[in-house]
């Protein structure tokens, strides 16, 4: 790749000021100063660096946000603020993208990488990654409603749900609830309770599998993960 790219992409600055540092000698490629941004690099079997210090490539980026409500999951809207802006724009440079869709008034974990192989398999319905949801439910959300969730519901479409697991926290007027879903069907919770003729006033997915969203961040904050971090995601299991 072109030393230029490498070093924007890993934080070395904008394009302008990795211009600057290529025209001052601080870059070399094998001891060889380049200084010319177009130059040809292979960061991974060539030493790389920056004033001395050597330029680690990281091909994928992962990060974690608390998606706020009023965002919409895509990369790009002509209208509405997406998740991506919501990223520095030096983070924006490997083209990360939303794994899986929260609606634009759900809030809660989401996972933004550019790691096509890991956002396949998060999602994949084989391997059944348990996501799970705090919601506010309006009225009483009953033993009735528990079983039918795990039986699977009817949607409005005909489709019959897979069991999902529901469990009442509070229930009065307003119910408090956390459901774990195995699928990713459009508006997939607030269809399932509309199913059994209730409305979802707040929905915040806080887990996927035993991943869950980072209470130190505040909604619209994002941290990438680190290694260990990116392991685990990776070696997310199915609840058994
Ligand atoms: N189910 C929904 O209805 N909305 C979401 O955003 C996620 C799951």
């Amino acid at each position: 790749m072109r030393i230029d790219k490498l070093l924007a992409n890993e934080g070395y600055g904008s394009r302008k000021e990795v211009k600057q540092l290529l025209k001052q000698g601080a870059v070399r490629q094998n001891d060889h100063v380049i200084k010319n941004g177009k130059t040809h690099v292979d960061p991974v079997n060539e030493n790389i660096t920056v004033f001395g210090e050597q330029v680690t490539y990281k091909p994928f980026v992962y990060f974690m946000l608390h998606k706020p409500a009023g965002v919409i999951t895509a990369t790009e809207d002509s209208r509405d603020e997406t998740v991506l802006d919501l990223l520095d724009p030096l983070d924006q440079l490997r083209e990360p993208f939303p794994v899986g869709r929260l609606d634009k008034d759900t809030e809660g974990l989401l996972l933004i990488t550019n790691d096509g192989k890991l956002a396949h398999q998060l999602l994949s319905p084989k391997k059944n990654i348990g996501k799970t949801y705090y919601a506010r439910i309006d009225g009483k959300v009953t033993k009735a409603d528990v079983d039918a969730f795990q039986q699977g519901v009817q949607l409005d479409d005909g489709y019959v749900t897979k069991p999902a697991e529901l469990e009442v926290i509070n229930s009065d007027e307003e119910s408090e609830i956390y459901v774990t879903i195995t699928e990713g069907k459009y508006h997939q919770v607030k269809r399932m309770f509309a199913a059994v003729d209730k409305y979802v006033r707040y929905l915040k997915r806080v887990s996927m599998g035993d991943w869950h969203l980072d209470d130190q961040l505040e909604k619209g904050e994002y941290r990438e993960l680190d290694e260990q971090e990116v392991y685990y995601l990776k070696h997310l299991e199915a609840k058994k």
